[in-house]
């Protein structure tokens, strides 16, 4: 059976109930893997992971993933392929997708995961763009439904840069039915087309300590993201006040989850006491970007699976 081709380049590419599935698939792969189980439905299936940007977590994760499932994935990098060498990604997407089954990319512009997908005749997954990382919001997710249940209703803080983690998040919040409150220093706030997308389900704060009361998660990340690395010193003095601090935590209460998508600058974004802390879950979280990213390379290439 021929499945019509399903891109995951952001989180709107799924409707809330293949999400839900793909949450509680991921759910399902962990407990397996835990009991020992060998499921290999991708066996003969290969992935190409093409990586402009650095990695630890995504890398692996995928590629480990792709073995678990019986599968192989290859790792390129444009230094090490013809990409540096200016052949276009147009003719790239063509020749990957006729030799292998699915894509990964991270990137630097959200169109370049748009133009591979275009002129791709297999999935395309985000692996993380200036815009979006939605593998690592479906792990996050997955973390906190594992830890406290449906996160429909709930609220989430987001504290920090409106960038391809608060976007994608906010993504999350439209998708799973939960409130997001965004609270970034001045000229940090989210992309106007995503908070056009997301209406209704976030709102825009500037103190964290009023933000941050009664939350169910608080959710932060690096200060400077891959690629702003000019502007180190600007956003350390803009940021500083939006450092996760146990004051902040105390303002949301013992109920309220700590997120990280890793990796994490102690004293910066993040107070050494948070982040490992009784509230944080950041080791859950990174872990299950292996469940969660199965769950979507299995769906991407044999759909919902009873
Ligand atoms: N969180 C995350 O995507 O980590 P890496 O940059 O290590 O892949
Ligand atoms: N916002 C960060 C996430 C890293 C996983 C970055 O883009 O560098």
């Amino acid at each position: 059976m021929t499945l019509p081709i399903r891109h995951f380049r952001t989180l709107l590419d799924c409707t809330t109930d293949e999400l839900n599935y793909l949450v509680q698939r991921g759910i399902t792969l962990k407990m397996w893997r835990n009991q020992g189980k060998v499921h290999e439905p991708l066996v003969g299936k290969v992935m190409t992971m093409i990586f402009e940007k650095s990695s630890t977590r995504t890398r692996i994760s995928f590629e480990a993933g792709m073995a678990q499932l019986g599968g192989h994935a290859i790792f390129i990098s444009p230094r090490d392929s013809q990409l540096s060498r200016g052949e276009p990604l147009e003719d790239t997407a063509k020749v990957v997708s006729r030799m292998t089954d699915i894509v990964m990319i991270r990137t630097f512009g959200q169109d370049i995961i748009e133009r591979f997908a275009q002129h791709s005749k297999v999935p395309v997954i985000n692996g993380l763009t200036d815009l979006h990382h939605p593998c690592q919001v479906l792990a996050d997710v997955m973390t906190f439904i594992e830890q406290r249940g449906s996160i429909s209703g709930k609220t989430v803080l987001w504290i920090g840069d409106g960038y391809n983690m608060c976007h994608s998040f906010m993504h999350a919040a439209k998708q799973f039915g939960f409130h997001i409150r965004v609270c970034t220093p001045e000229g940090y706030e989210p992309n106007a087309q995503v908070q056009a997308e997301c209406e209704g389900s976030f709102s825009l704060h500037r103190d964290p300590l009023t933000a941050a009361q009664g939350v169910d998660l608080v959710v932060t990340d690096v200060w400077t993201s891959m690629g702003c690395e000019a502007e180190t010193e600007e956003r350390h003095a803009k940021f500083f006040p939006y450092q996760v601090t146990t004051e902040i935590m105390a303002a949301a209460g013992k109920q309220a989850l700590f997120m990280h998508c890793l990796p994490a600058h102690r004293g910066e974004e993040v107070a050494g006491d948070v982040i490992d802390g009784e509230q944080s879950v950041v080791w859950d979280e990174a872990e299950n970007r292996l469940h969660a990213q199965k769950a979507l390379m299995e769906f991407l290439l044999l759909g919902q699976q009873n």
